[in-house]
């Protein structure tokens, strides 16, 4: 399983030793700090260049002054042709919204990071000093049908009465604070939306539920990495067995998920070796703890519990499920902590090149869990795999640390979490074409909505 960093555990550790490097600097050598902050700048600034130009070698179509008009004619044409559907018409039906490209649009981003106030700093990156602007400008377009333009409006009035509820890791929580700025963008009352225990957007709370007062509805996001039970191991356990996953039972806040209108799931960054049974999680199956059990043979049990539970659990004719696939991790040389680096990546790339191998054995075996039972399981498959993985530019890299600690040390990178707007934005752009499918599918043909997947 690919070793993915997760803000939430990590973000402490790598404040720490920033601290701690950057003092060594400030006392014991000054004038090396100084040069060599200069030495990086010059060399971000040159890379910079270098990219752009390579870019430009490659075929890219990044708009320079002359070449924005000539994109934009592309783009429109792309936008009026006549042979792609709308996917929310009924010849829309078949099209599949994963199979499409990345194309340039002069209108996005749908919101800007400072108007909104649901965002952790984490994710702010321009305002962390992210210096490009370029990652915030892409659409996704499916290859057979045209999406329908996000209107939050319609969304909170569809989602009138009900609750929307993001159940995952951190990245989960990245498409979750996306919908909440998306949809905020059009309440001007930004006082009528609030947390209704009062907590405040920080790391490290158990859930956060956001109310549109105006409309009653409620977006909720809980944090189960796992997605099931992480507790404690069975009285008389061996020493070294800290916790355990219970891979067939859910988390202990599934209860809360079964009734919402919109349930949106996702896994994968915790399942793996570092984060489980080195820190002395093991896998537990009924009374039993299972010190053999390999990780990714109990993250395939889970994926399973989850399926059986929507099954067994979920009204599926009230609520819509989605599972949305794993977002790909981008480090270019090296991991999270070795050096392994994203900061340089100003444009998306055609190919996936840049993605550990072990995603794609990941993918698989979750999506052949999601599509084993199509006929009997309701619910969508986000497939954001793929397109995701050409999105190397997306990363929160060095700008993860607030404004006044950001950049972060070049070798303390962030790769796997999103600057907002961005990546996670396009997820929720296909959440809410699917969410209006069924809706309008339900009001012609009440009994038969299948599975997208
Ligand atoms: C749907 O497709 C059929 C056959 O290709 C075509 O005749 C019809 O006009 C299309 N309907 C819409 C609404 O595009
Ligand atoms: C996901 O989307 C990709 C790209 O369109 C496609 O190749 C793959 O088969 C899809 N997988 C599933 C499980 O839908
Ligand atoms: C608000 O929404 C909840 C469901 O989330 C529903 O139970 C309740 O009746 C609604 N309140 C009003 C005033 O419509
Ligand atoms: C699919 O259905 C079969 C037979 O009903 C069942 O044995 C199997 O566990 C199901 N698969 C999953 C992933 O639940
Ligand atoms: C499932 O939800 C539908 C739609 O809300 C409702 O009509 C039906 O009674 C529910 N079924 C059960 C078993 O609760
Ligand atoms: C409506 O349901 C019938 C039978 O269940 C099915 O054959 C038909 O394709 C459905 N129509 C639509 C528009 O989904």
């Amino acid at each position: 399983m690919s070793k993915n960093p997760s803000q939430d555990d990590n973000e402490a550790f790598q404040s720490y030793d920033f601290l701690k490097k950057f003092k060594r600097l400030r006392l014991i050598e000054p004038y090396v700090g100084v040069l060599g902050f200069f030495f990086v700048t010059v060399c971000v600034i040159f890379c910079f260049c270098y990219l752009d130009y390579r870019a430009v070698e490659k075929g890219y179509r990044v708009p320079g002054k002359s070449e924005r008009f000539k994109w934009l004619k592309v783009d429109g044409a792309l936008m009026v042709d006549k042979t792609r559907v709308e996917f929310l018409s009924e010849n829309g039906s078949g099209c599949d919204l994963f199979d499409g490209d990345w194309v340039w649009d002069e209108k996005y981003p749908l919101y800007q990071s400072k108007d909104c106030r649901f965002l952790d700093e984490g994710f702010r990156c321009t305002e962390n000093g992210r210096p490009d602007l370029f990652y915030t400008k892409w659409r996704w377009q499916p290859k057979h049908c045209n999406l329908p333009r996000f209107d939050p409006k319609l969304m909170l009035e569809k989602l009138r009465n009900k609750r929307l509820v993001f159940a995952g890791d951190s990245i989960g929580r990245n498409q979750w604070e996306s919908l909440l700025c998306m949809l905020s963008s059009v309440v001007p009352n930004k006082d009528s939306i609030y947390e209704v225990n009062g907590s405040p957007i920080t790391k490290h709370k158990g859930f956060l539920v956001f109310k549109f007062k105006d409309y009653n509805c409620t977006v909720e996001y809980y944090r189960a990495p796992f997605l099931v039970l992480q507790s404690r191991p069975p009285a008389g356990s061996s020493e070294k067995i800290k916790t355990t996953l219970k891979v067939d039972q859910m988390d202990w806040n599934s209860w809360k998920w079964k009734d919402a209108d919109v349930l949106v799931f996702n896994t994968g960054h915790w399942w793996n070796y570092e984060k489980t049974i080195r820190g002395g999680c093991y896998f537990q199956e009924g009374a039993e703890v299972k010190i053999e059990m390999k990780v990714e043979h109990a993250y395939r049990r889970s994926i399973e519990t989850v399926v059986k539970w929507i099954h067994n659990e979920v009204n599926t004719s009230k609520t819509q499920v989605f599972f949305r696939t794993f977002a790909p991790v981008h480090f270019r040389g090296g991991d999270w902590r070795t050096g392994g680096s994203c900061h340089m990546e100003t444009l998306p790339e055609l190919g996936t090149s840049l993605v550990p191998p072990e995603t794609w054995v990941q993918f698989k075996m979750v999506t052949d869990v999601l599509l084993a039972n199509t006929s009997t399981w309701k619910f969508d498959v986000l497939n954001v795999t793929y397109m995701t993985a050409q999105r190397k530019d997306g990363h929160s890299s060095l700008y993860y640390m607030g404004p006044k600690a950001s950049p972060a040390p070049i070798h303390r990178q962030d790769c796997s979490h999103w600057c907002l707007p961005g990546v996670p934005d396009s997820w929720n752009e296909l959440l809410y074409a699917l969410f209006l499918k069924r809706k309008t599918t339900h009001a012609l043909n009440t009994s038969t909505y299948s599975s997208q997947a």
